[in-house]
């Protein structure tokens, strides 16, 4: 198959056949082994650097537990994402629809993962209300563009947050490469990007389909945020095991943190 060929059936997967309760069923019911990994590191950033404006997250699906350690770092979180069948799903999350998703579990994960102990009902129903009223921009994003969210959104952001996605979208590490430089390219002049990613897989399945991965190690990590002109003393990037997942299609998860000049 030609770059072409691969990246037009990626995009029929996700036009044709993305269905956001599939994806939430399978991989959110409960918090997996990949989740706890990627949660933990995102409360390490959220206890480590600072969000001085609102905080984007690129390609949020259907969801919104990534946000859940920053809720009380910042009073603004923008969401966006491809498709608006997943930002409809975050929309009625935010407004308290009955048939949306149930995030408890994982806001009992991040507060567990903050004080080290379990937390009580009250603190979880407080920092998913906290998330909610944070949700204050839905925006169609398209990591292919140069610009991910077009020309409306002028300036960058000071943190920026992109987990499972444009690793998540096409099988070419080609493409991948650009879609993640046009994705660092919405960070600001010493702001942050918090990356996470799937490693070294070339799908993972939703429902009955089977979705592209581009097969992403550290190194190509590294690349990007090299040619992207990050701080090279404050970039981290590393892998973890996932073999609890490995049913999904995938067994490690990459983990990358940078910082723009
Ligand atoms: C595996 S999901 C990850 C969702 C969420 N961040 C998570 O961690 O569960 C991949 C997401 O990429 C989105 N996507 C597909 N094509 C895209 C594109 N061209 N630009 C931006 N996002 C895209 C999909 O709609 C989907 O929500």
């Amino acid at each position: 198959m030609n770059a072409a060929m691969k990246s037009r059936s990626s995009l029929t997967a996700f036009n044709t056949h993305w269905c956001a309760a599939d994806y939430l069923g399978d991989y959110y019911s409960t918090v997996e082994q990949d989740e706890r990994i990627t949660l933990r590191f995102l409360c390490t950033v959220a206890s480590r650097l600072p969000v001085t404006g609102p905080l984007l997250d690129f390609g949020c699906g259907p969801t919104v537990h990534h946000l859940l350690p920053f809720a009380g770092r910042t009073t603004e979180f923008h969401l966006a994402d491809y498709l608006p069948e997943n930002l409809e799903a975050v929309r009625q999350w935010r407004d308290h629809a009955d048939s949306s998703h149930d995030w408890s579990e994982f806001a009992e994960y991040v507060l567990a993962c903050e004080s080290g102990k379990p937390p009580q009902p009250a603190d979880v129903q407080d920092r998913l209300e906290r998330t909610r009223a944070n949700i204050k921009v839905l925006l169609h994003g398209d990591a292919r563009q140069a610009d991910p969210l077009g020309a409306s959104i002028p300036r960058g952001y000071s943190a920026v947050l992109c987990c499972f996605c444009p690793d998540s979208i096409t099988t070419d590490p080609v493409e991948w490469h650009r879609y993640m430089l046009n994705i660092a390219g919405l960070v600001a002049p010493g702001g942050w990007l918090a990356v996470a990613a799937l490693g070294r897989a070339n799908g993972y399945t939703v429902g009955n389909h089977r979705f592209p991965s581009s097969g992403v190690r550290v190194a190509d990590v590294c690349r990007v945020f090299s040619e992207a002109r990050f701080c090279a003393n404050l970039t981290q990037i590393w892998s973890e095991p996932a073999e609890e997942v490995s049913r999904h299609g995938f067994s490690e998860v990459v983990l990358a943190l940078a910082q723009r000049e």
